[in-house]
């Protein structure tokens, strides 16, 4: 089992042997190492069983940091960067030298982003490398949203999980970068369209949807319980399913459901950050409830909404 605790200098003590390291951002949790060190990074993909072709977000506590693994910022990306880090932001931008290929896939942008959660802001103030983190679990299945999701499941190949408490956001930063001067957003996330077109703009929203992603990571099925996943209204799927046992996540309204129904409502109340907190918890308790099928309904595309929905689908490719 991996040690859990607030420490950072053992974090610290940990990242600068080449190991691994857990830690909390206000998003989900990330699988850590130091990112100009391709040995350490290489331990990631072991650890995750992720392929090489799906590139690392590298995580840094300052803008001046990010300066020195990139080059040439796009103005508009500029205006993001100093709008929301930091926070549920990533940006691709050109690569320095520095930044080892590992990280980047070969690709001439890598990925950044400033957290924000307080004890990683510390640890990264405190360590004189950034840190290359993908979400902290094995490919393919749900983001962990707390120190035990991590635990459970990649608790045996890391040293130590920074225990940060419940991530806020609760959904992976959003991506965009730029491409002959239009500003493109590659992954829906915790930050809002509307907030990025607030700062910048219209803005094209290109999600790659194949199974061969351009963007790599962006895999059609991403995001999956092992149970099977099933969109669509609430009733029908209940019908349909009937010889079933069955976990429902909801979003408002649950009196629809019959007993037997094992239910999970993102949001009475029909807050769409709460919806955000609670979805990966909640896909994962009934991953693990004594159901069969897991249905859901989709939320109205608005906001956050995207962005859920987004996750909601990934999770139900089979
Ligand atoms: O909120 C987050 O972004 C979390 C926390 C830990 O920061 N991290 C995260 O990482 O979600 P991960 O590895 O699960 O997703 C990273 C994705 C890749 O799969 C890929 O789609 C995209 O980011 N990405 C990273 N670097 C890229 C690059 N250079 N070019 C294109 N896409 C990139
Ligand atoms: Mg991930």
């Amino acid at each position: 089992m991996a040690e859990t605790g607030k420490d950072i200098t053992k974090a610290k003590a940990f990242l600068e042997k080449e190991q691994l390291v857990a830690i909390p951002t206000e998003t989900v949790y990330g699988l850590a190492a130091n990112a100009v060190n391709p040995v350490a990074v290489a331990k990631i993909f072991e650890a995750k069983d992720r392929p090489t072709f799906d590139p690392l977000i590298v995580h840094t506590h300052s803008l001046n940091e990010v300066l020195k693994i990139t080059k040439d910022i796009h103005p508009s990306l500029l205006k993001l960067a100093k709008a929301f880090w930091p926070g549920p932001l990533t940006l691709l931008l050109p690569k320095k030298e520095i930044v080892p290929n590992l990280v980047t896939s070969g690709l001439d942008r890598v990925g950044v982003r400033i957290p924000n959660h307080p004890l990683t802001l510390q640890l990264l103030s405190q360590i004189d490398f950034p840190l290359a983190a993908p979400s902290a679990n094995p490919f393919g299945y749900i983001s962990p949203t707390t120190a035990e999701h991590v635990q459970k499941q990649l608790g045996l190949k890391i040293p130590y999980i920074l225990d940060g408490g419940n991530c806020e956001v609760g959904l992976e930063s959003t991506i965009v970068g730029e491409e002959n001067g239009e500003i493109i957003v590659y992954r829906l996330g915790g930050l809002s369209i509307d907030a990025i077109e607030s700062i910048v703009g219209k803005v094209s929203v290109q999600l790659n949807q194949s199974s061969n992603p351009k963007a790599p990571g962006q895999l059609k099925s991403h995001y999956a319980p092992k149970k099977p996943v099933y969109i669509g209204d609430i009733n029908d799927l209940q019908n349909i399913h009937s010889d079933k046992k069955i976990g429902a996540i909801v979003f408002g309204n649950d009196n629809i459901l019959k007993a037997t129904t094992v239910v999970k409502n993102l949001s009475v109340a029909k807050n769409y950050q709460e919806a955000a907190t609670n979805l990966f918890s909640f896909l994962r308790e009934l991953d693990e409830a004594d159901v069969d099928v897991i249905i859901a309904e989709l939320l109205p595309e608005q906001g956050l909404g995207l962005a859920i929905n987004d996750r909601l689908r990934r999770s139900s490719v089979i």
